[in-house]
C-alpha cells in the first residue's frame, strides 16, 4: 500500500506533529508501508526495527546505507570522467556499507588502544573528557559573548551546536583548527545526498562537496603519514590501515559524528527548555540522575530518526507482513523508540525508564553496525548540557510564531535554528 512518509513536509518534525504521526503508525493495523516518493518500505515497530538492525536476519544487509537517496545523475555514474570528483570512484567502502571482513578490520583498528574510540564510559572520559570539557566551556563562552552583543535572541544552532560538534569531531580526527569551518559544508553535502530528495543542481553541488570531504580526509592522512600526531587519523595509520581506507573511515566518522551530534544536542535543548522539559533542565544538576535522563531524552528526541537497510531476500515482519526482496528498508529508529508496546508513555522523558523497563532504545542502532561513537556522543552531549545549565540557568527559548524550521531530511531531524535568550 502506498503512503507518504511526511518528514520532508514543513512542520512535520515539530514535537507535537511528530508525536501524533508516531502514534498514528503505532495505532494502525499495518507494520510496513511503501513510501511513494522514495520507493522505500518503511518499518517502525520496535521488534521489527531492532531485528532488522541487529544483523541476525540473513535476509537483511547494510549494503545500501550510504547510497544517495536521490540516485546520482547519469554523468556522475561515470565519476572517472570528471576531474574534480574522479577520485570518489577510488574511495573504498570502509565502515557502514562495507563487506563484513573489511568492516571487522576497520573497526578493530578504530577501537584499538590507546587512542581509538572506546565503548566504555570510563575510558571515553580518560581519552576525550578533557577535550570535550574544553570545547563545552568554549561554546558557553561564545554564547555569553553573543548574548552580550545583542538585546535580542541568540541562535543556539549557529553559535553553540554546530561549532561545538564540528570542533570536537575535527579535533578527534586531527583536522587543524583552520579546517573546522569547512566541516559544515562538507558534511552538509554528504547528508543532503544521503537523506534528501534534491534536484539536479543541488546534486551536482553536493557531489562536489562530497569530493571535497574525501580530499580533505586524504590530505589529513597524507600529512599524518609524514608526521604522526595524537589523533584518530594517526591512530588508524598506526594500526596498519592503508591510507585510502583510513581516509574513507575518517569520512564516515566525521559525517556520522558531526550531523547526529549537533542534531541530538539541538533537539535535546529544545526539549529541555520547553515547558514540559524544564524540570529536567533543572535535574541536570543531579549527577546521579543525569545518565538515565540523557539516555531517555535521546530516545525520544534523537536526531537520527531513521537509517536504511537492504532486503536481500523477502523479510518477514513480526506480524507476518513481508518486505519484498530487492527493497530498500526505511528503518524508523525514532518511531521504534516511541513504540508504546516497549516504552509505555512513550512521549514522556522518564529518567529511571531503563532501570525499570530494560528495553534498550535503538537510538544508536543495534548489532555489529551500532554507532561506534555512542559513548563519545553521550559524553559530549551530557557535558554540553550540564555546562550550559551551570552557566545559563535561566536560558529560555524564543520560538517564532511560525515554528523554527527543520532541514527537509528523511533520516535526520535537525532544527535549522534555535533562538534562545540567556
Ligand atoms: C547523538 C549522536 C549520535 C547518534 C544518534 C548516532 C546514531 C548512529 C546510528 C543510528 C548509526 C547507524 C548504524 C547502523 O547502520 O546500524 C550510527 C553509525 C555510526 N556512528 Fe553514530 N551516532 C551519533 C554520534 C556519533 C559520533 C559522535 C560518532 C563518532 C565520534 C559516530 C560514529 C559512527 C560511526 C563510525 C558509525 C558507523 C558504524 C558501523 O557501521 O559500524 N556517531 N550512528
Amino acid at each position: 500500500m502506498y503512503h507518504s512518509v511526511p518528514f520532508t513536509e514543513p512542520g512535520a518534525y515539530e514535537p507535537s506533529v511528530l508525536a501524533s504521526y508516531y502514534d498514528s503508525l503505532h495505532f494502525s493495523d499495518l507494520s510496513t508501508i511503501l513510501d511513494k516518493r522514495t520507493g522505500m518500505h518503511a518499518v517502525w515497530r520496535y521488534d521489527d526495527v531492532e531485528k532488522i538492525l541487529n544483523g541476525t536476519d540473513p535476509a537483511v544487509s547494510s549494503r545500501n546505507t550510504l547510497d544517495p537517496l536521490t540516485p546520482f545523475p547519469k554523468f556522475a555514474t561515470h565519476l572517472k570522467a570528471i576531474p574534480h570528483i574522479a577520485h570518489l570512484a577510488t574511495v573504498p567502502k570502509a565502515i557502514n556499507n562495507a563487506a563484513k571482513a573489511t568492516h571487522t578490520t576497520v573497526m578493530k583498528a578504530m577501537f584499538a588502544r590507546p587512542r581509538g574510540l572506546t565503548l566504555r564510559p570510563d575510558s571515553t572520559r580518560t581519552n576525550f573528557g578533557a577535550m570535550i570539557n574544553r570545547r563545552a566551556e568554549a561554546a558557553a563562552d561564545a554564547l555569553a559573548a553573543a548574548a552580550a552583543g545583542t538585546s535580542g535572541a541568540v541562535d543556539f544552532e549557529s553559535v553553540v551546536a554546530r561549532p561545538l560538534a564540528s570542533g570536537s569531531i575535527s579535533e578527534l580526527l586531527g583536522f587543524p583548527a583552520e579546517e573546522e569551518g569547512r566541516i559544515k559544508a562538507w558534511s552538509d553535502a554528504h547528508v543532503a545526498l544521503l537523506a534528501r530528495i534534491i534536484g539536479r543542481r543541488d546534486r551536482v553541488a553536493n557531489i562536489r562537496g562530497l569530493a571535497d570531504l574525501s580530499r580533505g580526509c586524504r590530505r589529513l592522512v597524507a600529512a599524518r603519514a609524514k608526521e604522526p600526531a595524537e589523533d584518530l587519523a594517526s591512530h588508524l595509520l598506526a594500526q596498519g590501515l592503508a591510507p585510502k581506507m583510513a581516509a574513507s573511515a575518517l569520512m564516515t566518522v566525521m559525517v556520522a559524528g558531526y550531523s547526529s551530534s549537533f542534531g541530538g544536542l539541538l533537539n535535546s535543548t529544545r526539549y529541555l527548555l520547553s515547558d514540559e522539559g524544564r524540570e529536567h533542565w533543572d535535574m541536570l544538576r543531579e549527577p546521579e540522575r543525569v545518565p538515565g535522563m540523557v539516555d531517555d531524552i535521546l530516545r525520544k528526541e534523537t536526531g537520527v530518526v531513521a537509517w536504511r537497510r537492504y532486503a536481500e531476500h523477502d523479510v518477514t515482519l513480526a506480524a507476518g507482513s513481508v518486505v519484498p526482496k530487492g527493497s530498500s528498508i526505511f528503518v524508523m529508529i525514532g518511531a521504534a523508540n516511541r513504540d508504546p508496546q516497549r516504552f509505555p508513555d512513550p512521549h514522556a522523558v522518564l529518567p529511571e525508564r531503563r532501570e525499570n523497563n530494560g528495553t534498550k532504545p535503538v537510538t544508536f542502532s543495534a548489532g555489529p553496525h551500532q554507532c561506534a561513537g555512542r559513548e563519545f556522543a553521550k559524553l559530549a552531549i551530557t557535558t554540553a548540557l550540564t555546562t550550559l545549565r551551570d552557566r545559563f540557568p535561566d536560558m529560555r527559548l524564543v520560538l517564532p510564531d511560525n515554528g523554527i524550521g527543520y532541514a527537509p531530511d528523511y533520516m535526520l531531524r535537525t532544527p535549522q535554528s534555535l533562538p534562545v535568550v540567556v
